[in-house]
């Protein structure tokens, strides 16, 4: 394992961390499903016992069962040799009381007096304008003092702008972004990563792979990486990209069998900060271009089109339309399709006023391609 200097914390981190995010499952009598917690607590201590420090759970993670899980399996001693992380579910805080109540409440589940990181979780412009009027400094600070934190971050899914008011805003202790070869121009993207590093707070990378998705590569990418006289792995290759950056402290995965707690532990035996030459660095790009080029829409998502007057939400449909394609999962577009048609925002609400057409940075055809997406996507 690979250990790395983790900011204020004055300790070393293991590069690789423990996401408890997508632990295995069991289905029930009943139909329902639950953590196989025998598996992923067998998962999590194997991969302490080969030098895993950092766990990182959270209050919403498999319906409210990570967190009790996460406290079971980190008995027996486990606790201590850990770095442990949960989150404030923002988006159940109306007002400032609820900060503490929630933590409390975490800390049962737990199981534990402390943790030593608490995040705000998946921050968006618009929730932490809601925290920022509850003075969620003064919570911070407050947990800091009475022990319950040791330390203050956030996690963050939103685009730069909001990111770089985030960091400027307190003196936080790490931050937590989404990361990998393909998001290095989404959400926070490296910008982002390269000034919160100026300013010495350090990374947690969270969906190194995609969520997986950059673990099963469509054919023609998989093709250039069988190709490749190195050998290694689609996954390997996604976190050595991660794991050059040095201001990247660790890297969360979200490990569904002990095979890929396996596999990690074996990669992050190499993941070194500016370990990739120029050439590994010249395939990243080629790979991120072949995946680049399944694109089918070339929106940009400038937001020209918006608002559209009959509310159709044109960028979201060409985002989902284009990541359909670009991961080789073009069934996951009616699912996510579905979810613009509840929102109101689909397709069949154009009326070829051509508004959007005429504002449009690309010149694209709109008012076609929406029809097409919308009968492809039924
Ligand atoms: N704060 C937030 O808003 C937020 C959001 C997302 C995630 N997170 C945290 O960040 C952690 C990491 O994110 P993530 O789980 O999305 O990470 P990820 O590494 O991008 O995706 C994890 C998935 O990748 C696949 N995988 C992992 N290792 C593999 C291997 N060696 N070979 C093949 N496939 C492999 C598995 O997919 P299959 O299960 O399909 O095989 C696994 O479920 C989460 O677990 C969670 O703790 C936080």
């Amino acid at each position: 394992m690979q250990y790395h200097p983790f900011g204020k914390t004055g300790r070393q981190v293991s590069r690789l961390g423990f996401g408890m995010m997508r632990l295995p499952t069991k289905t029930l009598e009943d139909g329902s499903t639950t953590i196989d917690r025998e598996e992923a607590t067998r998962m999590l201590r194997h991969g302490i016992d080969r030098g895993i420090n950092y766990v990182d759970t959270a209050y919403g993670y498999h319906n409210g069962e990570s967190e009790i899980l996460t406290g079971l399996a980190l008995k027996d001693g486990y606790r201590e040799r850990v770095m442990l992380t949960t989150k404030l579910p923002q988006w159940l805080v109306n007002k400032e009381d609820d900060c503490d109540r929630l933590l409390d409440e975490q800390l049962r589940k737990l199981d534990v007096s402390f943790v030593d990181f608490y995040l705000l979780h998946a921050l968006n412009g618009e929730a932490f304008t809601k925290l920022q009027k509850l003075h969620y400094q003064k919570f911070l600070e407050k947990a800091k003092a009475d022990g319950r934190i040791r330390y203050a971050g956030f996690s963050f899914h939103d685009e730069k702008a909001q990111f770089l008011r985030m960091i400027d805003d307190y003196d936080w202790d790490m931050a937590q972004i989404q990361f990998n070869y393909l998001d290095d121009e989404n959400q926070a993207t490296l910008e982002g990563l390269l000034y919160a590093g100026e300013k010495g707070i350090p990374i947690v990378v969270m969906e190194p792979l995609r969520g997986g998705a950059l673990a099963n590569p469509p054919s023609d990418v998989k093709a250039l990486l069988d190709g490749h006289a190195s050998g290694r792995s689609a996954v390997d290759w996604a976190f050595r990209y991660v794991g050059d950056f040095p201001q990247v402290a660790t890297i969360l995965s979200g490990m569904s069998t002990m095979e890929q707690v396996e596999d990690n532990l074996r990669i992050f035996e190499q993941v070194k900060p500016n370990s990739l030459n120029g050439q590994d660095k010249a395939f990243i790009a080629t790979l991120k271009q072949r995946y680049l080029a399944r694109v089918k829409v070339g929106c940009t998502a400038c937001n020209y089109c918006q608002p559209c007057p009959e509310g159709v939400l044109i960028p979201r449909i060409f985002s989902i339309y284009n990541e359909a394609y670009m991961l080789d999962q073009v069934d996951s577009l009616k699912w996510n399709y579905g979810g613009v048609m509840r929102d109101g925002g689909d397709g069949s609400l154009c009326v070829a006023c051509g508004q959007c057409e005429a504002v449009c940075p690309q010149q694209l055809p709109i008012i076609e391609s929406l029809k097409v997406i919308h009968a492809e996507a039924q």
